[in-house]
């Protein structure tokens, strides 16, 4: 099964969500080498990915490792001129797709009309979605990312599917669903049935689903129950990429994979701790993985004291030292809460 951005082709229906504060080039390699077949890098505001010269946003935001394709770099802005000169720039760094952001429900983005706010005003969505397209290259996929709509009414739904059948029909490639409100923020359900309702409506359009994949039966479950061709993981990656491992077992119709032994999460995590050292610098890596670390420490038998000992961590050394003090014993794993209890068999 695989997924087509336009004449990008994706191996399988497995994606690294872009996660702002968290889908650094790091995190996004660590997640394909457990299988997520494409990934997004955090958000960039168009006028940042224009204006933004210095040596540590170049190194964060538009440094691309050869590992690290496909990969999709995503925009928000409010101008739809700024977004076509951000859009190319991304096309110069080398991403393979452009997506745009017309999802993200903070205060800042929407008061600042980006984001989610575009869900409200159709025309120029549309107008940004056209200009963008126009900008790149043809060979470059052009894709959106969309919530549900500003609020539960029936006229922000219907903007939304205005917007996604106009995305379409200015040659946008996929859009990725998040079935929740701008309002609603990250509270309360994503609802499914928005994607299966979309699915219905774009037969033959790509559309990648979005909202609630904590764990690998959600993956399956999602892709079962609303139709869409791939899915986009976000914070059910963060601290656990095996979830692409076991979700690709469980959709070849093998059981779910066993926890991770704790040798073999400590080389996940130096690994982790390896890229992020390259990528950011000695100084400045290791604040910024503590939000990763303590994530990862659900997998460890004793979690809590592993989560408050990476909660601490401010240098290299001290990531090392949870390392060496709680990784010695090759214990086993846990999956916590990023595995579902297997479904029962039904009894008589
Ligand atoms: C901390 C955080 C940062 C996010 N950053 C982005 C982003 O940069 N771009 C984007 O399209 N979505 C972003 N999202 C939304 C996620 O990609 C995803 O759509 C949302 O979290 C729903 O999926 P989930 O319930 O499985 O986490 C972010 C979400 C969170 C929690």
């Amino acid at each position: 099964m695989t997924l087509a951005l336009g004449p990008v082709r994706i191996a399988h229906p497995l994606a690294q969500a872009a996660l702002s504060g968290y889908s650094d080039a790091p995190m996004r390699r660590v997640a394909r080498r457990h299988g997520a077949a494409y990934a997004l890098a955090e958000v960039l505001i168009d006028r940042f990915a224009v204006e933004g010269r210095s040596r540590s946003f170049v190194r964060r935001h538009l440094h691309l490792e050869d590992d690290d394709h496909p990969v999709g770099g995503q925009l928000m802005g409010s101008d739809p001129e700024q977004f076509t000169v951000a859009a190319r720039r991304l096309v110069e760094a080398g991403f393979d797709v452009i997506d745009v952001n017309f999802g993200c429900p903070s205060r800042s983005a929407v008061g600042g009309c980006r984001g989610g706010y575009h869900l409200g005003q159709p025309a120029q969505a549309l107008e940004i979605l056209a200009r963008v397209r126009d900008a790149v290259p043809s060979g470059v996929p052009v894709t959106v990312k969309m919530r549900r709509g500003l609020d539960d009414s029936a006229a922000s739904r219907d903007r939304c599917l205005e917007i996604l059948a106009g995305a379409f029909e200015r040659g946008l490639a996929a859009a990725t669903l998040h079935g929740r409100t701008v309002a609603q923020g990250y509270v309360g359900p994503s609802r499914w049935a928005f994607l299966r309702e979309a699915r219905a409506a774009f037969p033959g359009r790509t559309l990648l689903g979005s909202g609630d994949l904590f764990t690998a039966r959600d993956c399956v479950r999602m892709l079962a129950e609303t139709g869409v061709d791939g899915l986009s993981v976000a914070r059910g990656a963060i601290g656990n990429p095996w979830i692409f491992s076991s979700a690709a077992a469980l959709l070849r119709g093998e059981p779910h994979p066993a926890p991770p032994r704790v040798h073999a999460q400590r080389a996940v995590i130096a690994e982790h701790l390896a890229l992020a050292r390259t990528a950011h610098g000695d100084d400045a890596c290791a604040p910024p993985l503590r939000k990763h670390l303590v994530k990862y420490a659900r997998l460890h038998p004793d979690h809590a004291t592993v989560r408050s000992a990476f909660g601490k961590v401010l240098r290299v050394a001290d990531v090392e030292a949870v390392l060496a003090l709680h990784y010695a014993d090759d214990r086993d794993g846990t999956w916590g809460d990023a595995v579902e209890a297997e479904p029962q068999a039904a009894t008589a």
